[in-house]
This record gives C-alpha cells, structure tokens and sequence, in this order.
C-alpha cells in the first residue's frame, strides 16, 4: 500500500480514499509524508477522504476515532469525512458475531452520530462531511434533520448497479457521488463472492466499446463513471494498471456508448452488505438497502 501511493501521487493521483478498517492508514500516511516531503505533491492538492467505523457511532465517539486517523495519516484535517455504513456496533466491535454486538437505527439513530459528524467539522478537522452505504430514504431522513447537510454518498456504482434513482435524487439535493467497485471488486475475498456473478471486466458489451477506443476495459467502466459526473475510486497496487486508470479519465465515452451501457444494469450488488444481516440482529439486506424483501 505504501509503494502504491507513493506511485499513485508520482503519477498524478490526487484523491486519496482511505478507511480505518482498511488497516493501512499509517501506511498511507507515511507515504503521504514522505510525497509531501519530497516535493512530489502539497497537502492543499491532495483530497483525503476516510470513514467512521461503525462501532464509533455514540456522537462522543466520532472525535476520537477521527482523530486516530489524523494521527496515522500524518495530517491535521481531512478533506471529507464519511459515515462508513448505516449500520452501529458495539464499541470495540469491528465485526460483529452475533446480532447482540449490534445497535438497531432505534436505539443508536444516524441522526445523533451525524451531530458528532457536524461537531468535528465545527471544529475543522475536517472539511466537508458526508455518507456512505446510504439508500436515498436513508439519505432524505438526514437531510431532513441535518443541520449542515452531508454533500457526499459514497455507494457501489457500475454498469451492472447503475443506481439511476439515487443518481437523480442526489442531483436534485446536491450531494455528490463517488463509485466505489467501478471494476467490479475482482479482488474481494472468495467468502464474498458467488459462483455464478458475472464478471464486469468481461462483460461484452464493455469489451466492444474497449476494442472501439483502442483502450481496456477497466478504461471504459472508469470513464463510464465520469462522464456521469460521479467521483470514482478504482483500486490498484500495479503501476502499469494505475496509469491505465489515470488516463481512462481522458477517454471521452460517445453519448452512443453510454446508451449501450445503461442497457447493462441489472441491480447487481457485488457488495451486499450480507455480512451485517445476522440471524438475531438488527439488520437485514432489504433494510440496509431499504429495498423490497426478495426484491
Ligand atoms: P490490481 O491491484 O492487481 O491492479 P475495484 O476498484 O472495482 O474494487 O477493483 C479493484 C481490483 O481491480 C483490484 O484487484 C485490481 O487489481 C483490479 N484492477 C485495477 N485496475 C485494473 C485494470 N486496469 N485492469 C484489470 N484489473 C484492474
């Protein structure tokens, strides 16, 4: 993760998207210092984006844990600030066992941790504050009590799960989007996947707009997400791969192409959220996703 940073700046990366629960924060931050130091890149050029893990939900928790990050990133404020997952644990518990490491929404509302959301930027330790996981009743029942409203949701966003409800309502109400999964999460833990998903980086459709441009697939999906206006956060630890990415931003999708692929949704989760939904708990995949059950 270290070499992969220091590359991603040398190249020209700027957004940096980062998580405590990623486990590599302080690795990050050493190579955001040492590219800073070196004249690679200025903090003012960078955007730092990290998440509050779901077992410091408690408002009071919010500071602490944004803190920590801050330490282990070697920085004194970050960019943006998300509420990682609509979905508490008990403090201490990065992952749940059993339903009674979980808060339900009742006893531990999204509306009190966003106060400690809005208090840390109060305090400017961060500069803009925002979501993640969100569903857009989720969303409006925030914006509803927010007293600075959250100006981000990161979700999973690719031709397969093209959201274009939550695009439309988060336009509406100016809050902007980043696309997490763009490639379609090819590196997620065998537990995670299901044996006959398809693949997105081999989907057809994808291919033959690639061949067409004379660029890759990966290429596609990624331009595909700007041209939508979204943020997007493709992952790589392969520099070849890293400048591939960087430079799809460039690619230009014709409004042909992007006809085609919005023929390609399927609602298709690669991130279920699964693993919150257990048998005594508080959370189950329709109502993280607010979706129909068996839908
Ligand atoms: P690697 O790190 O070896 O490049 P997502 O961003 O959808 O979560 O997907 C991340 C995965 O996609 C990583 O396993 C990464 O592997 C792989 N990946 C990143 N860029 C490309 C690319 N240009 N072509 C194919 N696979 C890629």
């Amino acid at each position: 993760m270290y070499r992969a940073v220091k590359e991603a700046l040398k190249l020209g990366y700027r957004h940096i998207d980062c998580a405590p629960i990623y486990g590599n924060e302080a690795e990050v931050g050493k190579a955001l210092a040492e590219s800073i130091s070196e004249g690679v890149v200025s903090r003012e050029e960078l955007w730092i984006t990290s998440k509050l893990w779901n077992d410091c939900h408690a408002p009071d928790d919010v500071q602490p844990a944004l803190e920590k990050t801050l330490a282990d990133l070697q920085t004194d404020y970050l960019d943006l600030y998300l509420i990682h997952w609509p979905v508490a644990h008990k403090k201490g518990c990065l992952f749940p066992n059993t339903g009674a490491d979980m808060f339900s929404l009742e006893k531990l509302p999204l509306s009190q941790t966003w106060k400690g959301m809005e208090a840390v930027l109060d305090k400017k330790l961060c500069r803009h504050i925002g979501v993640s996981n969100f569903s857009v009743p989720k969303l409006k029942a925030l914006l509803e009590v927010a007293r600075v409203r959250p100006e981000m949701n990161q979700i999973e966003l690719h031709p397969y799960l093209q959201q274009p409800e939550m695009l439309d309502f988060c336009r509406k109400n100016k809050v902007h989007m980043t696309a997490y999964s763009p490639l379609g999460s090819p590196d997620r833990p065998p537990a995670l996947k299901e044996n006959d998903e398809p693949v997105l980086l081999e989907e057809a459709v994808v291919r033959r707009i690639a061949e067409l441009h004379g660029c890759t697939s990966a290429q596609v999906l990624i331009n595909w997400a700007v041209e939508r206006e979204t943020a997007v956060i493709p992952k790589s630890i392969n520099p070849a791969r890293l400048q591939e990415n960087l430079s799809a931003a460039f690619l230009g999708l014709s409004p042909e192409d992007m006809v085609d692929i919005t023929d390609l949704d399927r609602q298709r989760r690669y991130v279920s959220g699964a693993f919150w939904a257990l048998e005594d708990g508080p959370c189950t995949v329709a109502n993280l996703w607010d979706e129909k059950e068996g839908a």
